[in-house]
């Protein structure tokens, strides 16, 4: 008898966070699957799929000893937000499972979303993620002095108020800042500020998306 094969673990692209947002494949995906892995934000998402769930924190690097067992013999899906290629734990999953193991489905990146608000192309555009990385904040400095378009991942611990701060320090100047903050959820918040007027903005730990553009550039 054929031996039967294991289950490849579908990484599924959950979008900035409104299930609005999120492809048709995705959900099915999710509604078919026997294990569901991911942040309890993601999970949050799905409470009436009875799929067993696995939250996605610290634990990252044993998790995916687990995710390689699971799949042996149970459909195995991975939730991160936004897009998979996107500065997220997929890179993690396809390193240690293999290319042949995985299937990715994609997602709108924040990214994607905050430009698409902002009514601007982004393909001239750079990208930094300060997202668990305080030590790029020095690496940004120069990324936005150099460049016309930059877009940030910013972490929840870093306030946009902190990292113009430090822009302005380095002799950054006359940029306009794009504050993108919880887009797609209710509480979504986008507003144009330059490197001073930020420090009015009014920002709690928000989930955010920075983009700086020079003045006069578009
Ligand atoms: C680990 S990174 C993942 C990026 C994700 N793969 C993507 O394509 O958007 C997490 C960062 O994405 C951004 N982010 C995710 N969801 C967001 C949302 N709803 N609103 C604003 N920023 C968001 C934040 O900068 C957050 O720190």
């Amino acid at each position: 008898m054929a031996k039967k094969l294991a289950n490849n673990v579908a990484i599924i692209g959950c979008g900035p966070g409104a299930i609005s947002h999120m492809t048709l494949r995705a959900l099915k995906c999710i509604q078919e699957a026997d294990v569901i892995v991911g942040s309890r934000r993601l999970l949050n998402l799905f409470p009436e799929v009875r799929a067993e769930k696995l939250v996605l924190g610290r634990n990252y690097r044993p998790l995916l000893t687990k995710i390689g067992r699971l799949r042996a013999r149970k459909k195995v899906v991975v939730l991160v937000s936004g897009d998979p290629g996107f500065f997220s734990y997929a890179r993690l999953v396809v390193t240690r499972l293999g290319k042949e193991n995985c299937d990715v489905i994609p997602g709108i990146s924040s990214i994607q979303l905050a430009f698409a608000s902002i009514k601007l192309h982004w393909c001239d555009a750079r990208f930094v993620s300060l997202h668990g990385r305080k030590t790029e904040l020095d690496n940004l400095v120069e990324v936005v002095k150099t460049h016309d378009k930059v877009a940030v991942l910013n972490d929840t611990s870093i306030s946009p108020k902190l990292v113009c701060h430090a822009l302005k320090k380095g002799g950054v100047k006359g940029k306009k800042v794009y504050l993108c903050e919880n887009l797609s959820l209710d509480n979504e918040n986008i507003k144009e500020y330059d490197l001073t007027s930020i420090s009015k903005a009014n920002s709690n730990n928000n989930m955010n998306v920075m983009i700086f553009v020079s003045e006069g550039f578009n």
